[in-house]
């Protein structure tokens, strides 16, 4: 099986045939020989690593499941997606884990990791071997799963640090939450402020050595308290590409919340200049019955796991955002912080990519997309969607829906 098209390898983009074998990269040449040539206008670019979903199983299944958050991913260019513990139950324990990696793997599109839930009582050795990563809440957010007793936890560190695994943390101090009534927007803003997230990055500095991760950096004050604490950190595309001056009322209410202009355009210079690593989605699907039930009531989070790659891509065609960023942020980076061989077009690496025409944007429309959610809070924006996505060398998205059946595997314990 050859790929033929303009690729983007080594850092620039090149024609050259991409020669697969066993769903990897066998060789890259100026010109290949075979039977089988898929060839491609536009460009072809690394498929990309989803650091964070919520695809929802078990427990919370009429929001989405493997199937349907999957399909989302592959549709959206994504062909590995790494699933967050807040479910019901939530994903805590060994014995969980294991249940969990069962019940999904026959429905997955791509591949996948999942988070383990930390807690002061964590069984970690026991995690250690049954999950991809780990996930800390210092505040709880949708579920109740959070850390309860911080210094408790820090008690674990030792054995954490054994367990030498990636930890990603969701850095909202409960200290600086703030109870009462939200109506709008800015009152759910102003019930978790930025001094939240100054916090919580606070605490994580408390755990300096482990491979610790900050998700969903939201803030300028976040982005000030970040520098120099050698984490790795992630943006959402909504915190990149929404504030808090937008008209979605609770369908725009999450965690962190949507801030203002200024965190906006700090969050924009410190992707652009490499202070962020990676751009995951925070995809948190909610129906519309939960998000219409009336602001207070109504949950937190937002879906984008198939948008992320159209709504930056977007930006790369009208030139404000450099492919060599959209690369490395939304590929290259997130594979290597997890050890996998994806995100690069080159021999030895899964042959995962996604080709695309830079000169056909579309209307991101919900209808299109593949949550169950059926929202988008990106409805009307443009993006540059994949005109195919290759997973292990097959297609596995053509014009726009998936093909073939879920052979996506876990990408289990030894990251
Ligand atoms: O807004 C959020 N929604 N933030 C989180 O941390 C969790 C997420 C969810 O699970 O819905
Ligand atoms: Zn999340």
């Amino acid at each position: 099986m050859i790929i033929e098209g303009r690729a983007y390898v080594r850092g620039s983009l090149q024609d050259c045939c991409i020669g697969v074998e066993n769903g990897r990269i066998a060789e890259i040449k100026r010109t290949l020989k075979g039977d089988e040539k898929l060839r491609f206008g536009g460009i072809i670019l690394p498929a990309g690593i989803d650091l964070h979903v919520h695809f929802r199983e078990p427990g919370l299944t009429r929001k989405e499941d493997f199937l349907s958050g999957t399909t989302a991913a592959a549709c959206g260019g994504i062909t590995c997606a790494f699933d967050m513990p807040n479910t019901l139950p939530p994903a805590t324990t060994p014995e969980r884990m294991e249940e969990k990696v069962a019940a999904v793997e026959r429905k997955a599109f791509v591949d996948f990791g999942l988070y383990a839930g930390l807690t002061e009582e964590s069984d970690i050795d026991g995690l250690a071997e049954t999950a991809t990563a780990f996930k800390m809440y210092l505040a709880a957010s949708e579920g109740d799963l959070a850390v309860g007793d911080f210094s408790k936890l820090l008690g674990l560190k030792e054995e954490l640090s054994a367990a030498g695994k990636f930890i990603s943390i969701h850095c909202e101090d409960p200290g600086h939450i703030r109870d009462g009534e939200a109506k709008r927007l800015e009152d759910h803003l102003a019930s978790r402020p930025d001094s939240a997230e100054v916090g919580g990055i606070e605490m994580a500095e408390r755990l300096k050595g482990l491979r610790i991760h900050v998700a969903h950096i939201s803030s300028e004050r976040g982005l000030t308290s970040l520098a120099g604490t050698g984490f790795t950190s992630e943006v959402t595309p909504h915190h990149l590409f929404l504030n808090v001056n937008c008209d979605l009322g609770a369908f725009a209410k999450v965690n962190p919340p949507l801030r203002h202009k200024h965190d906006q355009n700090a969050l924009w210079r410190a992707f652009a200049d490499g202070r962020i690593d990676v751009v995951a989605s925070d995809h948190a699907p909610h129906t519309v019955d939960e998000k219409e039930a009336g602001f207070d009531s109504a949950p937190a989070g937002m879906p984008g796991v198939e948008t992320t790659i159209p709504l930056l891509l977007e930006r790369v065609r009208r030139g404000s955002l450099p492919l060599e960023r959209f690369v490395s942020t939304v590929c290259e980076r997130p594979a290597e912080m997890l050890s996998l061989k994806k995100g690069r077009i080159e021999v030895g690496y899964d042959a995962d990519m996604i080709a695309v025409d830079l000169k056909r944007p579309r209307r991101i429309r919900a209808d299109d997309l593949h949550s169950k959610c059926g929202w988008t809070p990106f409805e009307g924006m443009s993006g540059v969607f994949p005109q195919t996505t290759i997973f292990r060398g097959e297609q596995i998205v053509r014009d726009g829906t998936v093909i073939g059946k879920p052979s996506g595997r876990y990408v289990g314990a030894k990251h």
